[in-house]
């Protein structure tokens, strides 16, 4: 089985799911990492040379290969993993998909000026309009779990709540 934490840049998916992943005795991976290792590059390189589309296109590759292995495994995805093509309906079929709901400004304070996050750096209205537009696909999770003023602990817990 696979469990997919999604949510904007900065709701804490990747450290949550390493948390659940270990209360689980799962492996976890982090695809943004993966697509990383797969590709040798950096996030922010394969921005620079290809642009947006040419991420989407490694990420979905990545996807697949991931949510097709044996086994369970704990996953957080990208920002945009489950607003892009219909990754989300391929997330839907694969994984329990959980969404990591945080307020914007939340968000903002923590993903501020990360040059590593080439979607970051687009000024704050963009990225609000942004995280506004993503917000009908997060939705679509399984499960919400509000994340405001709790801990990547208690956040973990609430997920753990789902089996
Ligand atoms: C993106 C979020 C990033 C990474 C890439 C694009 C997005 O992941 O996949 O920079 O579209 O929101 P994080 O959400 O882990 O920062």
């Amino acid at each position: 089985m696979k469990i997919a934490l999604a949510g904007f840049m900065g709701c804490g998916k990747s450290s949550v799911g390493k948390v659940v992943a270990k209360e689980l005795g799962w492996k976890f991976l982090d695809l943004d990492e993966e697509i990383e290792r797969v590709t040798g590059k950096k996030i922010r390189e394969i921005f620079e040379s290809g642009g947006e589309e040419k991420f989407r296109r490694v990420e979905r590759e990545v996807l697949e290969s991931v949510l097709n292995r044996e086994g369970n495994l704990v996953i957080s995805l990208g920002g945009g993993t489950p607003t892009w093509g219909d990754n989300l309906s391929l997330l839907k079929e694969k994984a329990l998909l959980i969404y990591l709901d945080t307020p914007f400004d939340v968000l903002w304070k923590r993903i501020e000026g990360d040059r590593e996050r080439p979607l970051a750096s687009l000024g704050k209205e963009k990225v609000k309009a942004l995280f506004e537009r993503r917000k009908k696909f997060y939705e679509e999770a399984d499960l919400i779990v509000d994340t405001s003023g709790k801990s990547v602990e208690d956040v973990a817990e609430e997920v753990l709540t789902a089996f």
